[in-house]
């Protein structure tokens, strides 16, 4: 099996995390190719929570290989918390690889982060605050620091200093902050080196050595389609791709080597941030929802905002990333309600759109045509098959996997790693 691309097919948080811990022992490589710390996937194993962040969802398969790779952003001295978090919980982070060409977050680009949406008032993105967007911002001007980069203290130093000349001109003048000090940074981001250097490796080539050699690599997105940077509701994004064209940029794996791409997608709908949501629920409905789902962001803790499935997007996500299999989550959440709405199409100045419309523009004005599912009341979470589900629940995922284009390959019906059903298996 060569290499599989999975993704988010929503606004984050669809239960990446639990989709690729599921492809478990079989894989040899668990790559995370995009994002950094504003992504939390959490994943239960035996009533046992893990909360992670820049660690790949594969630290917790024993013999698996985490990869970071090079289109990451690490802020590295979460990346150590982590770790040590892990290994104090007896996880094996041992294994961990990350790219030299990943880009390094820096204390300037967190103050940077929040100040930028402090500026923008009104206009904010709600980003998680952990300076993404200036990290990536800095890469494609050019002016990034790279893990490489802190192995060799004077062109670590010359790199800070560059960056500085423009960053603390802005900080200084435009946002009234305190400059950063060259041998401030310096001495931070030069306190990890030692303790780095050994996970640091040529990703790219390490991947390639283990497809050659007939082991299944995972590339795991972080975010999701509508939050790419170029495909997601711009500019209410984040600053990677997040869709399966990403993952080969961000990993150094070459399309011709992916066989696979899985779209996870929630039963219902989910956003953290601002940014247009058609299906929203303002009301009780949508707190029901929230309530059940436990939606809270991993990351931030931040109530995220809860509305019907939208097969729309679903079409769109299946359209951007080539979808071959979908992991539909959280089915269970919908259980008790009388019926579910689905939005089917979009209405925009009276006309109606079955596809995403092409500005965004149109899409804030979007209303949704629904159209309404009958609901089911009984506990789903002890199915393991299809024919398990009570009716309404089967005929409400059969009606899904037509409108949003491809299989519905696996079901889950609550945060465990067994509470799953299984309809084809992904890795065949
Ligand atoms: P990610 O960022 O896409 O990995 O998703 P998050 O971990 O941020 O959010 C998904 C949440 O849903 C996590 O708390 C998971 O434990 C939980 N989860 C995943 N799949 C299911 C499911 O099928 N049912 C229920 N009830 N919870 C799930
Ligand atoms: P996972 O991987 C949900 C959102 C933020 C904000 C926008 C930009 O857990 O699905 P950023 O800090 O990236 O510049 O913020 O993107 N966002 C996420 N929303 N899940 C995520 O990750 C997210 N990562 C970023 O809320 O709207
Ligand atoms: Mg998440």
């Amino acid at each position: 099996m060569p290499a599989i691309v999975l993704v988010g097919a929503q606004w984050g948080d669809e239960g990446k995390g639990k989709a690729t811990d599921l492809l478990g022992s079989r894989v040899g490589a668990v790559v995370k190719f995009n994002g950094g710390n504003n992504a939390g996937h959490t994943i239960v194993i035996d009533g046992e929570k893990y909360a992670l962040h820049l660690l790949p969802s594969g630290i917790l398969t024993p013999g698996c290989i985490p990869v970071i790779g090079n289109g990451v952003v690490v802020d590295l001295g979460v990346l150590f918390e982590e770790i040590d978090a892990h290994d104090a919980r007896g996880v094996d982070t041992t294994n961990l690889v990350v790219s030299g060409s990943a880009h390094v977050n820096t204390p300037y680009n967190r103050t940077l982060d929040k100040v930028t949406e402090r500026f923008l008032g009104n206009a904010k993105i709600g980003t998680t605050g952990r300076g993404i967007g200036p990290t990536y911002a800095d890469k494609m001007a050019r002016i990034g620091i790279r893990v490489q980069d802190l192995f060799d203290e004077e062109v670590l130093r010359a790199k800070v200093t560059g960056a500085l000349n423009l960053k603390n001109q802005v900080l200084v003048k435009i946002y009234n902050r305190k400059a950063f000090e060259v041998e401030a940074v310096v001495a931070e981001l030069g306190s990890y080196a030692a303790r780095l250097e050994p996970m640091v490796a040529d990703t790219a080539l390490l991947l390639e050595q283990m497809l050659d050699a007939g082991r299944t690599v995972v590339l795991e997105a972080g975010q999701a389609t509508l939050l790419d940077v170029d495909h997601g509701t711009y500019p209410f994004v984040t600053s990677s791709s997040a869709t399966a064209g990403g993952a080969c940029t961000g990993s150094g794996i070459p399309p011709t080597r992916i066989a696979r791409v899985i779209a996870v997608i929630k039963a219902y709908t989910t956003r953290v941030g601002e940014g247009p949501f058609p299906t929203e629920l303002l009301d009780v409905k949508g707190e029901i929802l929230r309530n059940a789902g436990a939606e809270f962001g991993t990351t931030t803790g931040r109530p995220r905002r809860c509305g019907w499935f939208d097969a729309v997007v679903g079409r769109y996500a299946n359209r951007i990333n080539g979808v071959t299999d979908f992991v539909l989550t959280k089915l269970d959440v919908l259980t008790g309600l009388d019926e579910v709405p689905v939005c089917v199409a979009y209405e925009v100045d009276g006309k109606r759109y079955d596809e995403l419309p092409m500005t965004q523009a149109e899409f804030a004005r979007a209303v949704p045509i629904y159209e309404t599912f009958p609901g089911w009341t009984e506990d789903i979470s002890k199915a393991r098959s299809l024919d398990e589900l009570p009716r309404n629940a089967r005929d409400y995922v059969a009606a899904l996997e037509e409108m949003i284009r491809a299989p519905i390959s696996v079901i889950g019906v609550g945060p465990g790693r067994d509470e799953t059903i299984v309809v084809r298996d992904l890795l065949d």
